[in-house]
């Protein structure tokens, strides 16, 4: 009984018919906004490959995180560039990091603001891979001391929520038991579970100024040809302890967050990233493409493929946009 019995044109007549039968919508709530903090103060250093992105100073990245919150989204997540870096990133683990102070003040100031630390040597170290390198190879057991150090003094300062973004085999379970240890069980681990080694972090690189010196990354995360082993990882990790588990990038990865949303049921975050960013931003710069229905249907995109939580450089537009 098809055609003219069944019309699908008939709810998509008026707004008010699409809006009662549309089934992903996006919420500001569900958003994570990414911030760079840098040393100094009064610093506001805008990006180049990322327009409208800036390295903050603790003082200025405050208040940043204060315009945040007044938006209406709830969460950040931290991202350091410290003042020197060496071999073995200790600057990713100083309880008096750039980092780690940044946290102190923020929640000091804004209690209610969630603040992510993301996990990582690749910042701090001087040859800019994300784990230890003994004879030209990324060590990875030795990592996942300082990796366990490093979530620690961020739980310490005050982080809400942990994210390890190095992609090591066993550092979620390595932190569980950091955490746990220290009293800290209550301090939940975001995995970036699924992540590729991408060109899509280009602009991200630039930003950080962590572009490895010799190499890539492939040794460690993951080859953009592979699906199944996406599942493979994302299962290891809940074992080991995540609370919820990223894909990254988002847009070209959508396939992976689909099945990841399919197999497990544990909450499922994606990362708009830094190339993803730029590219709609530049298109937009240049008149080529409406950067606000762009942005809100590729956010809208990720959301129907399974994300819960979209980490994104475009998190106060959109709050913005959704406020009206
Ligand atoms: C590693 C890390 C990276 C990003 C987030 N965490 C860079 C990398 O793996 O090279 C990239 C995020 C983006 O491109 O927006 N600490």
């Amino acid at each position: 009984m098809a055609f003219p019995v069944h019309r699908p044109r008939r709810l998509r007549r008026t707004e008010a018919l699409r809006n009662l039968v549309q089934e992903t919508r996006l919420s500001t709530r569900s958003l994570i906004y990414p911030l760079f903090v840098c040393p100094g103060t009064g610093i506001k250093d805008e990006i180049g490959s990322m327009p409208g992105n800036y390295r903050w100073s603790g003082d200025l990245l405050t208040e940043e995180c204060k315009a945040v919150q007044d938006l209406g989204v709830p969460a950040v997540i931290l991202f350091g560039i410290p003042e020197s870096k060496d071999e073995v990133g200790s600057g990713a683990y100083d309880p008096d990091g750039i980092v780690q102070r940044a946290v102190r003040r923020i929640k000091k100031v804004l209690p209610d603001l969630l603040v992510i630390c993301d996990t990582c040597l690749d910042e701090y170290t001087s040859h800019g891979h994300c784990g230890l390198v003994k004879d030209g190879e990324i060590d990875n057991d030795s990592t996942l001391e300082l990796l366990g150090k490093t979530a620690l003094t961020q739980a310490q300062a005050g982080a809400d929520i942990v994210a390890p973004s190095d992609m090591m085999d066993g550092r979620v379970g390595k932190i569980r038991e950091v955490l746990d240890s220290e009293g800290l069980s209550n301090v939940p681990i975001l995995a970036y579970s699924a992540k590729y080694a991408s060109a899509f972090y280009g602009p991200f690189r630039e930003a950080a100024d962590s572009a490895p010196k010799f190499g890539d990354r492939r040794s460690y995360q993951m080859d953009p040809a592979n699906q199944r082993e996406a599942l493979r990882e994302i299962a290891l990790d809940i074992e080991e302890g995540a609370d919820i588990i990223m894909v990254k990038p988002a847009l070209p990865y959508l396939d992976i967050l689909a099945l990841a949303r399919q197999e497990f049921d544990v909450p499922t975050a994606a990362y708009q990233v830094s190339g993803e960013f730029s590219m709609i931003e530049a298109a937009a710069r240049a008149g080529w493409i409406d950067r606000k229905r762009i942005v809100m249907e590729s956010l809208l995109s990720i959301r129907r493929a399974g994300a819960d939580m979209i980490l994104t450089y475009f998190a106060k537009d959109v709050a913005r946009w959704l406020a009206c």
